[in-house]
């Protein structure tokens, strides 16, 4: 087993990236402790500021940042869903995209950080927003994400159902795939490919990025 230390507030995601780890062998610890939170362009920046504000922990640890990106919308709340959500709640968002289309990816970006390196993998997960919120499970914005392939929230489906193909599943397989020494590496512009490990590496959705050590 691999201890990795997740620097998170968010007791939905602590969960989520512990049951999608486990079967890499990552017994995954919670440090809850607020971070950070650069105001920056690119979720890539916010996720490494964030991994770099983390002191006082020895090992592997990991830190993400997701974002909902509207494509109507140039991709906004993007970067600020977290404050968007906090201070407005679904309404506003869903007043606007009732006449835009509703397409949105939702984006997590992982950052497994040792000491001096750090590794950043990437995870995407395309859908709609729904017209109005639905279901009960899960966090933030699953009551109004719909999945492609999909005609149910995140929030309606059940919990093992999203932990297959979520943008944080996406990138957390990476980070286990890595732990587990397998390769981390951009993905195939199409199709499934195989892994050192045998497994299917993960759709061209998902998009693995490695950093050089920071
Ligand atoms: P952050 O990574 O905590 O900054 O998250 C940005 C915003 O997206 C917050 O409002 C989170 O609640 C929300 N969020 C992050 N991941 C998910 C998810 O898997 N489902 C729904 N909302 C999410």
């Amino acid at each position: 087993m691999v201890d990795v230390t997740f620097v998170t507030t968010n007791p939905g995601k602590f969960r989520e990236a512990r049951t999608i780890l486990r079967p890499y062998g990552v017994r995954l610890r919670w440090a809850r402790r607020t971070l950070p939170e650069l105001q920056a362009e690119d979720l890539r920046d916010v996720a490494r500021a964030k991994a770099a504000a983390v002191h006082g922990l020895r090992g592997y640890v990991l830190v993400e940042d997701s974002g909902l990106f509207v494509r109507s919308l140039q991709g906004f709340p993007g970067v600020y869903s977290a404050h968007f959500l906090k201070i407005w709640g679904f309404g506003p968002l869903l007043e606007l995209l009732r006449r835009r289309p509703r397409a949105a990816v939702f984006r997590c970006v992982a950052v497994l950080r040792k000491g001096r390196s750090s590794r950043t993998f990437v995870g995407e997960t395309a859908g709609t927003i729904a017209r109005r919120p639905a279901g009960e499970h899960g966090f933030g914005y699953d009551p109004i994400f719909v999945p492609t392939g999909f005609h149910a929230t995140f929030a309606e489906l059940p919990p093992a159902t999203k932990n297959g193909l979520s943008h944080r599943a996406r990138a957390m397989v990476q980070v286990g795939e890595y732990l587990r020494g397998g390769p981390t590496v951009r993905a195939p512009a199409a199709g499934r490919s195989r892994s050192r490990s045998g497994r299917a590496a993960p759709p061209a959705a998902s998009r693995g990025v490695m950093s050089r050590p920071a």
